[in-house]
């Protein structure tokens, strides 16, 4: 798109000011550590980096101070008196304690309760929430008592993320392999985020949908996808159970959320109005086409001299329907989209829908809407409470409509 370059600049930090120590174990996967700890400390994160001895044979602690801005550390014994005791304060400073790499030593160490270096002994130091990534070889991994120590840390409340498949660094093919960063900093988000919305279902519609016309051509819309996912994004990171049902877009949708991908509108009715029934939260804010071909032609449409005509019909208002059929203390989101008479507009759809909110933009307005990473919006409530929201980058737009969902929740 055009034109939105500099606004879709607009500075997210989804990490800033939040305290991570981050422990790096011996494993060839180190220098993956050295990238990701860099993409931390740029989402704002305070990075505070612990080596093993193994670790620095891998990376130099340098390097990871140089990324971070902070002194990697090393050892439980050293000669700063200003920081005596490191484990302790590091334990008390920090809000998570990530591993990555965490090698089969590690793994065995911590779960034994073995503290015979800094990282080991802050582990035990630390009361807040634990994050370990193992990458190992495969046949290591399955090890049953590599599997053995994973599961005492989990039942210990430890989160141990699983490895990737694929080939390893030694060559061999199976479960073993770092996750990428999208994923780990999710894992990240998730272990900082305050689980509020935890025990609900929530199922969001993102993107827009295709309606064929023949078999090279269709009638579709400039959803780029990036609010559903953003919402279906903050309701997992929150504790919620989400569920996205995705129209067709460019995006990556993350492997660690259940997508249904689908095309028409008649296809996404017929997913939603099924899954809805079980859902606390149902969040529209896929763009459906209102209208589609009456037939489809299933041979190209050849040109000729003559005008074409294109006769459509009404798609089924999924919105409507599951107004309808609403259950007491289910919420219902609808969005809309207007060029005029945004707030009047927007609350009678509201009401016509019976939905308990309306998330409302004015398309015209700039950094807003379509394809943008950014999103300047009005929350109207059913009784036609009107918020205003600066411009925000999605995601800190959907955590707003959380607040508000939220809220709502607890009334019920
Ligand atoms: N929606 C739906 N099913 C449709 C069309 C829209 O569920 N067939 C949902 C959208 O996901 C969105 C809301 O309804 O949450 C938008 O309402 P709608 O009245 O369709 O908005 P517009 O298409 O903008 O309406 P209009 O063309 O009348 O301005």
């Amino acid at each position: 798109m055009e034109n939105n370059s500099g606004l879709n600049q607009h500075v997210f930090k989804p990490l800033q000011g939040r305290r991570i120590i981050f422990g790096v174990s011996g494993g060839i996967a180190a220098y993956k550590a050295a990238e990701y700890c860099r993409n931390l400390a740029k989402l704002g994160a305070q990075v505070r980096v612990i080596l093993t001895e193994n670790g620095t044979k891998f990376v130099s602690p340098l390097t990871f101070s140089t990324l971070t801005g902070q002194q990697a550390l090393t050892s439980i014994f050293h000669n700063d008196l200003t920081h005596p005791i490191p484990h302790i304060e590091l334990a008390k400073w920090a809000e998570l304690l990530v591993i990555l790499p965490a090698t089969a030593n590690i793994i065995g160490k911590t779960a034994c309760g073995i503290a015979d270096d800094l990282l080991t002994t802050l582990f035990l130091a630390f009361k807040g929430k634990k994050l370990l990534f193992p990458s190992m070889n495969p046949v290591m991994f399955e090890n049953p008592a590599v599997q053995e120590n994973i599961s005492k840390l989990r039942e210990r409340g430890v989160t141990v993320a699983e490895p990737e498949e694929g080939t390893v660094a030694c060559g061999d093919t199976g479960k073993g392999r770092l996750p990428d960063f999208e994923s780990v900093l999710f894992l990240i988000r998730k272990g900082l985020a305050s689980h509020d919305l935890k025990g609900l279902n929530v199922l969001v519609t993102s993107g827009p949908t295709r309606e064929p016309i023949d078999p090279v051509r269709f009638i579709s819309n400039r959803s780029s996808g990036k609010m559903g996912l953003a919402l279906a994004t903050v309701a997992s990171l929150r504790g919620a159970r989400a569920h996205l049902i995705s129209g067709p877009t460019c995006l990556r949708l993350p492997s660690h959320l259940p997508v249904v991908r689908v095309e028409t509108a008649k296809e996404m009715a017929e997913h939603v109005l099924l899954e809805a029934k079980a859902m606390d939260v149902v969040i529209m804010a896929a763009a459906v086409a209102d209208y589609t071909p009456v037939s489809y032609v299933d041979t190209k449409i050849k040109k000729t001299g003559q005008k074409l005509v294109l006769e459509l019909q009404r798609t089924q208002d999924i919105l409507f329907e599951l107004g309808k059929a609403k259950r007491p203390g289910q919420i219902l989101v609808g969005f809309c989209a207007e060029t005029e008479n945004l707030i009047e507009n927007a609350f009678k759809k509201l009401q016509k829908k019976n939905l308990d909110l309306i998330v409302a933009n004015d398309v015209t307005t700039p950094g807003a809407g379509f394809d943008w990473d950014t999103n300047k919006v009005f929350i109207i409530d059913s009784e036609e409470n009107v918020e205003e929201l600066p411009l925000l980058h999605k995601e800190e737009v959907a955590e707003r409509i959380f607040d508000r969902i939220r809220q709502l929740s607890l009334k019920t």
